[in-house]
Formats: C-alpha cells, sequence, structure tokens
C-alpha cells in the first residue's frame, strides 16, 4: 500500500489540470497480494485491506471490480468491506448459489458531465476456487449472465464500461458475442500494462495492480459509440516502415558499390527490386495518413477518440497528506497485531540455522567483509523503515525461508536478523559441528540472489558486477 499516498497525490493534480470531469475505476484485485493466505497472516492482510478502501474512500473511486484477490479472507469479509466502502464493489456472475442472484452489485449508472455511464463488474471464473463451500456462492460463466446484463443496462447509458478480471483473450471473446461494451478494463491474471488495443469497436484496456504507474485515459465520447482507431500511432507505425525500408535499400546500394554484391547474388537482386517497388507506395500512404491525422485534428469530429497515458508514481512524487497519515495509521495497526502474536527476543529460530556469529568463528576473512555490506543491515532497512515487523517484507531481508509459521520467524535470534551467511550458502548448523562431513554450497549462484533481487525490490540487477561487489573473499579462514 507504499504507493497508495504518490497515486492519491497524482490524481489530485490531475483533477486541478484536466478541464474534463474525472471517473476513478478499478477493475478489481485491490484488496490483498495473494488468492490464498495462511490463517495467521489473515488478520495483518484484512488490516492493510481496511487501510486500502478507506484511502479509495478519500480519492474518490466510484467503482471497483471484484477479482479472485479481493476474495481472499471470503466473502462474509468482502461484504464488511462493502459496508465500509464510499463507492461501489461490482461483479455481475459472482452470484448465489441457489438463487443466482449477484451477491454485490452487477452494475451502476452514474453521471460523468452530460454523459451517462454504466459500469459492469465481472469476475473471472478462476475466482471459483477460492471460494468457501459453506459460502454458497459460485461464479458463472460469463455467457449466462453478460449479455442480458449489458443489454438492460445498455439501453439507458451512452457509454459501457465493463471492469473484467478475465484475461484479454478472453475480453476479445466476450466483445465478440456481446454487443454494446464500449470500453473494457481488464485485471487478468499476471496483468501488465498494455497500450490500448480495439477489438469489434470496444477498447480494451489493462496496466499492472499496484503498479507504479497510473493509467489515464482521455475520452472524446461521441453519440456514434464508434471508436476512432489511434491514428497517431498507426501513423509512428508507419513512419517506422518507411525508414526500414529506406534503410534496406541504402544497405544494398553500398554494398552493391563496394563489392558488385547485387550482380553475384540473384536473390539479393530480386529483394531490393522488390524493397524499390514498395517505396513509393510506403511512401503514398504515410502521406495521407499524416492528411488524415491533421484534418482529424482540426476537422469535424464523427467519432469516439481517445488518448492513453500512463503517469509515473515515482518515488520523488510528493505525498498526498491524508492519505499518507491513513497508510501510515494501518501499517502501525497491523505492526501490532504480529507483535501480540510473537513477542520479539525469543529465539526460536529454525533448528537448521546457527547464525553468521557461529561462522565466523572459523571464517573470519568472510565474516569481515560481510559485516561492512549491506546484507548485514537489512533488517535494521526495515526497522528505520517502521517495517520491521511487515510479514510482506521480512522474507527478503532476514536469514530464513520464511514458509511455514510466520510469526515465529519475527522472533528471529539476533544473529539471523540479517541476510545473513546462511541466505546464500544454505542452513549450516550441520556444517558447524562437523565441516569435513557436511558441506554447504561453496559458490551459490545467480539463482540464489534473485529470491530476492527481484524485479521491483532490484530492477537492476546484474550478477556479475554485484557478485564482485559483494562475494565472499577466497579461502577458507
Ligand atoms: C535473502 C535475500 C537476499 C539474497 C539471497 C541476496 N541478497 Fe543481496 N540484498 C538483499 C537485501 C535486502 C539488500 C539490501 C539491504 C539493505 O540495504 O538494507 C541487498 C543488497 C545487496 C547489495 C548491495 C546493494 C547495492 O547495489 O549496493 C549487493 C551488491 C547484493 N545484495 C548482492 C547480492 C548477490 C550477488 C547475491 C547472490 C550471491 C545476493 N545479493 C543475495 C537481499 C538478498
Ligand atoms: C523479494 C525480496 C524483497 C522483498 C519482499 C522486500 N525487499 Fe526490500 N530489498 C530487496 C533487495 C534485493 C534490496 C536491495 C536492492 C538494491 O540492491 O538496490 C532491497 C532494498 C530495500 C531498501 C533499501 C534500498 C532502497 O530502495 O531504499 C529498503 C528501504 C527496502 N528494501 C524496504 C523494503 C520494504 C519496506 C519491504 C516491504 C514492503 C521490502 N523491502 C520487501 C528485496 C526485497
Ligand atoms: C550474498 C550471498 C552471500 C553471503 C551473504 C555470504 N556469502 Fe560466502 N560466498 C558467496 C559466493 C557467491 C561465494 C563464491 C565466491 C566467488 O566465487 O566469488 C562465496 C564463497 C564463500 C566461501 C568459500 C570461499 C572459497 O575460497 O571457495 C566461504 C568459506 C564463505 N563464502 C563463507 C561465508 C560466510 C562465513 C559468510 C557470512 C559471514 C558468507 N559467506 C556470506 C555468497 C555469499
Ligand atoms: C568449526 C569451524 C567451521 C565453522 C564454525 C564453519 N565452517 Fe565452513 N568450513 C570449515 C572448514 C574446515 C571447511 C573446509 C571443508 C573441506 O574442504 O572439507 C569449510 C568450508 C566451507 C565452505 C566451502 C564449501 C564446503 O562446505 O566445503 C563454505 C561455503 C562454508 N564453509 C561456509 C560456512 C558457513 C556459512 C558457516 C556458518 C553457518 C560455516 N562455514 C561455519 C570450517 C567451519
Amino acid at each position: 500500500m507504499g504507493g497508495l499516498s504518490k497515486k492519491a497525490y497524482s490524481l489530485e493534480l490531475l483533477g486541478k489540470q484536466s478541464k474534463a470531469p474525472l471517473l476513478l475505476l478499478d477493475s478489481g484485485g485491490l484488496l490483498f497480494t495473494q488468492e490464498k493466505l495462511q490463517s495467521s497472516r489473515a488478520t495483518q492482510a484484512r488490516i492493510t485491506a481496511e487501510g486500502i478502501v478507506e484511502a479509495y474512500n478519500f480519492m474518490g473511486y466510484k467503482a471497483v471490480g471484484i477479482a479472485s484477490a479481493d476474495l481472499t479472507t471470503g466473502i462474509d469479509f468482502l461484504k464488511d468491506i462493502r459496508s465500509r466502502s464510499k463507492f461501489a464493489w461490482l461483479s455481475a456472475n459472482l452470484v448465489q448459489a441457489d438463487s443466482r442472484k449477484p451477491i454485490f452489485q452487477d452494475g451502476i449508472q452514474v453521471e460523468v458531465g452530460k454523459l451517462k455511464i454504466a459500469i459492469i463488474g465481472l469476475t473471472e471464473e478462476r475466482a471459483g476456487q477460492f471460494l468457501d463451500k459453506n459460502d454458497g456462492a459460485m461464479i458463472l460463466p460469463w455467457q449466462e449472465v453478460l449479455p442480458g446484463v449489458i443489454s438492460r443496462f445498455a439501453r439507458q447509458a451512452d457509454l459501457v464500461i465493463l471492469l473484467s478480471s478475465y484475461s484479454q483473450a478472453d475480453n476479445k471473446k466476450i466483445v465478440a458475442q456481446v454487443p454494446g461494451i464500449n470500453l473494457i478494463l481488464q485485471a487478468g491474471p499476471g496483468a501488465k500494462n498494455l497500450m490500448p488495443e480495439l477489438a469489434n469497436n470496444s477498447l480494451l484496456l489493462q496496466i499492472a495492480p499496484r503498479g507504479k504507474q497510473q493509467g489515464v485515459l482521455d475520452v472524446f465520447w461521441h453519440h456514434s459509440k464508434i471508436w476512432q482507431p489511434d491514428q497517431n500511432a498507426e501513423l509512428l507505425a508507419k513512419e517506422g516502415d518507411v525508414d526500414r525500408t529506406r534503410q534496406q535499400i541504402e544497405n544494398f546500394d553500398r554494398q552493391e558499390k563496394a563489392t558488385g554484391y547485387l550482380g553475384k547474388n540473384p536473390a539479393a537482386q530480386k529483394a531490393y527490386e522488390f524493397l524499390k517497388e514498395q517505396m513509393p507506395n510506403q511512401e503514398k500512404e504515410l502521406a495521407s495518413l499524416r492528411k488524415t491525422v491533421e484534418t482529424m485534428q482540426t476537422g469535424p469530429r464523427e467519432k469516439a477518440r481517445y488518448g492513453n497515458r500512463f503517469i509515473d508514481l515515482e518515488k520523488s512524487l510528493p505525498d498526498q497528506p491524508e492519505v499518507l497519515a491513513i497508510v501510515q495509521k494501518t501499517k502501525q495497526q497491523a505492526n501490532l497485531v504480529v507483535s501480540k502474536a510473537a513477542p520479539a527476543g525469543t529465539a526460536q529460530e529454525k533448528p537448521s540455522y546457527s547464525g553468521w556469529r557461529a561462522c565466523a568463528t572459523c571464517h573470519q576473512q568472510q565474516a569481515d567483509k560481510w559485516e561492512k555490506s549491506r546484507h548485514a543491515d537489512a533488517l535494521r532497512t526495515l526497522i528505520t523503515k517502521g517495517q520491521g515487523r511487515n510479514l510482506d517484507c521480512l522474507p527478503c531481508h532476514v536469514t530464513s525461508l520464511l514458509t511455514g509459521n510466520e510469526p515465529n520467524a519475527l522472533a528471529l535470534a539476533a544473529d539471523l536478523q540479517q541476510v545473513g551467511c546462511e541466505a546464500c550458502h544454505g542452513p549450516g548448523r550441520q556444517h558447524v559441528s562437523g565441516p569435513d562431513k557436511w558441506h554447504l554450497t561453496r559458490n551459490p549462484g545467480e539463482e540464489v540472489c534473485l529470491r530476492c533481487h527481484q524485479p521491483g525490490h532490484d530492477d537492476s540487477f546484474e550478477f556479475k558486477s554485484k557478485l564482485e561487489q559483494l562475494g565472499c573473499p577466497s579461502g577458507l579462514h
């Protein structure tokens, strides 16, 4: 939830700068980072989810779709969340198993400026496997519900938006079979930033969840309800084509001049002639496209247009103060729950680890070097950020693999509260008691580093140079 205060700031700025009214929507999956959660972590995760909702309330979101990662701790919790939300939670196909009626709302209609906009939610079927059997809930295939729901809403709306957690491939099938959807915001599995795509006159949009960017779509709607393909993008692509063709022709010309290459290579000669033939046509197309784009910008508008942007939520962006306060309060509450569950300081480390001090007794050289490295301070880094108990952060900032009994891991012995020797060489208790008999990994490879140096935490990890910066000195003592 760390990025929320930047997101809120960026939205405030957008609201001030934009002449058009803003409609804030999220296609779902905002409450939890995982679809499955150990019960020991549920309380902390729910506190975080409540904080996210408070921030979304503040920012003024209108509607959110329900995706599998919103159902992680059950339907009842989501109902509780709904009662705290100033925005609508939407799913047309998450239904009561007996009555087949939606458990949440299927859609809403809002007025934005002069436009009547219908917003409908759709939950991917895969989410069904995460539902608790006792909830009496199920997820219907979109084919069963969507045509009816869309036609009901489309009758009264100027613009119909679907918040879908199906994949882009499924959404394309949807717009091929269900007319009337003008815009889909996708939150499919593994969603990443995509450029907008037109399919059956529906615009498909997608942005990575919890990303470092915020997606903004400027819509210039038109009563024809037909999107004008983004001609600027087409123009750029065409310019690229023409450039490439020109380059290839020049290459051939140069080689021919230097070595008489074409005369000796009939196939190359053919390719060369083909390119020369293509060139005038391509240039003509380019000129006509340029003209269209120019007139489109000045002439009368006959279709709906859009402009898509991704706004960077950089670390340097200021924090929106109210949302920052919500985030900080939430983190404190979440940390408190864990500290009650596991008082710090009682050594309960996994028996297979022995801690870096034991290693230092025989490998002084490596220990000296390691103590000066940032690995030796990794937990302190979290503590200074007030995150010393956050289970989302700990696994990469201490020694030990945090799987299994999580809260106990917070009571690690002092010499495991860093990225220590055993984070790379493996658990060493047996080795300590008999180094000749029990061996450790001598050369931990890149795959070991990548367990923690993952994109999002270290975007520019390069094994060789980082190893040089940090590698243990050779020699055993
Ligand atoms: C258990 C997780 C973990 C593993 C495994 C790990 N690192 Fe790190 N590494 C970290 C963390 C966390 C930091 C940041 C510590 C801090 O600043 O508090 C870090 C920092 C570093 C730094 C210093 C940062 C910089 O760019 O100056 C280097 C270099 C580095 N690691 C290299 C490696 C290499 C090479 C490997 C594999 C041989 C490796 N790490 C394995 C977690 C890990
Ligand atoms: C997947 C492993 C992983 C997780 C989870 C993780 N970190 Fe890190 N963290 C790293 C690594 C690796 C580095 C070192 C990056 C580098 O070399 O610059 C690092 C560096 C840092 C740094 C120092 C560098 C900086 O960017 O200022 C801070 C602060 C930090 N992490 C905080 C956190 C917090 C807070 C969390 C939990 C919300 C967290 N980390 C979760 C792997 C992780
Ligand atoms: C970030 C990962 C990492 C950490 C932490 C780490 N090592 Fe290493 N260690 C390595 C790598 C990688 C090598 C192989 C060095 C190379 O090839 O440059 C190595 C090599 C060694 C060797 C063998 C040297 C040789 O001559 O073959 C010993 C002994 C060793 N480390 C001990 C330690 C001890 C003791 C600690 C803690 C004080 C420690 N290491 C912490 C990654 C790590
Ligand atoms: C009692 C002394 C002693 C302690 C304590 C000790 N080592 Fe060793 N270590 C050795 C000896 C001796 C060797 C060489 C073994 C051989 O070559 O047969 C060795 C070898 C290694 C190697 C090279 C690979 C191998 O297993 O041969 C690594 C890596 C290593 N130790 C890491 C560690 C780490 C990490 C710790 C702490 C968990 C540690 N050692 C604790 C004595 C010790």
